[in-house]
């Protein structure tokens, strides 16, 4: 008898839905929300109503785009956090509601747990997935996290940031630059025609795993203010440049770490997740890495790398599994980390 979960994903403001049978994706519906282009970041009561608005036709589209019915779903799984509250609560009271109308049990997921096991998403029999153990390079808007996963449900954090996360430093540099928001993309865009060697940022220098993005933030700023005091348009004139070496310097500080993770941990597999893993250098950068030291890389298909129901759907049927599931009367949480 074959398992079809329905995955939700509303956690911040993109509004998904996901169908995956025997571990083997039939559909990801994403809507993204416009609407908080204007305010430059996430307004999260604006979320939860573009959530609302949302919500039905996209697993109605993921459900016809499956090619199934309804009453086929063995379970839902849906986010239960980290993430926006307001956000959270659409997708888990819609889940609810449905898994009552359905008869059919509901499974939450960490949402953190989905982008680390992204990669177990097969849209072919015959895709590869990683073995285990293997080290996690989760790096996103709100979070910068060196993982070994030991299985679906055993992750240990070996380090995490301090302070900013990667996103955040890609985001907040690119917005005194006066890029649109989310600034990564933009960032990534200009990188590919500038000299990532033209400027010096500080790197950190804390010990052990952690990541610390802070420095890097005000060191920027700093070579902001201080090259516009002498040429108001600095930033025109240098636009690429600065991204190219801001994009270079967040890239050396996450490889050095793992390179350290990797010494410790002596895993033979490297994935990477979260929305900050779609980036070109970074992308790169990971293979060569793999490459040169020997080792296996997972890097996900771009689609798989922001908020999506799909990860949200394969962490699901794992725990489905395992027997795993949640009660109707579970209620979603803003904090967690893996
Ligand atoms: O995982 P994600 O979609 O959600 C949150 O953590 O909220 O990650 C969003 C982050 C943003 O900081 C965005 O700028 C960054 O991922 N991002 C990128 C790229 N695409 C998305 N950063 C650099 N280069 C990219 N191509």
């Amino acid at each position: 008898m074959s398992i079809t979960i329905l995955g939700i994903e509303s956690s911040c403001d993109d509004t998904s839905a996901a169908v995956i049978r025997d571990g083997l994706l039939l559909s990801n519906v994403i809507a993204s929300q416009k609407v908080h282009e204007e305010y430059g970041g996430v307004v999260p009561e604006l979320a939860s109503r573009a959530h609302q608005q949302n919500i039905v036709p996209v697993v109605d589209t993921a459900i016809r785009r499956a090619g199934i019915d309804k009453h086929d779903l063995t379970a839902i799984a849906f986010t239960r956090g980290p993430g926006l509250l307001g956000s959270l609560l659409v997708g888990t009271s819609f889940a609810k509601g449905l898994a009552i109308g359905l008869g059919i049990p509901m499974v939450d997921v960490n949402h953190l747990h989905g982008h680390v096991l992204s990669h177990f998403i097969r849209e072919q029999a015959d895709d590869e997935i990683p073995e285990f153990p293997y080290l996690c390079l989760l790096i996103s808007g709100g979070n910068s996290q060196l993982i070994l996963v030991k299985s679906p449900k055993d992750m240990e954090v070996l380090g995490q940031t301090i302070d900013d996360a990667a996103g955040e430093a890609f985001d907040k540099c690119a917005k005194v630059m006066g890029l649109p928001y989310p600034g990564g993309p933009h960032i990534d865009r200009l990188a590919a025609e500038g000299d990532p060697t033209r400027f010096k940022f500080s790197r950190p220098h804390i010990p052990g795993l952690n990541y610390s993005f802070s420095g890097l933030k005000t060191s920027f700023l700093y070579t902001l203010r201080d090259n516009i005091k002498l040429d108001p348009d600095f930033v025109e004139k240098n636009r690429a440049d600065l991204a190219a070496s801001l994009q270079h310097t967040i890239i050396a500080i996450l490889l050095d770490k793992l390179d350290k993770a990797v010494k410790a941990t002596g895993v033979k597999t490297i994935a990477i997740g979260g929305g900050v893993s779609a980036n070109s250098g970074v992308r790169a950068a990971i293979a060569d890495y793999c490459q040169k030291h020997g080792l296996k890389a997972f890097i996900p298909k771009r689609a798989f790398t922001t908020d999506n129901a799909a990860m949200v759907a394969i962490a699901g049927y794992f725990k489905y599994l395992d027997n795993d599931l949640c009660s109707l009367d579970a209620t979603p949480y803003a904090r967690v980390t893996v």
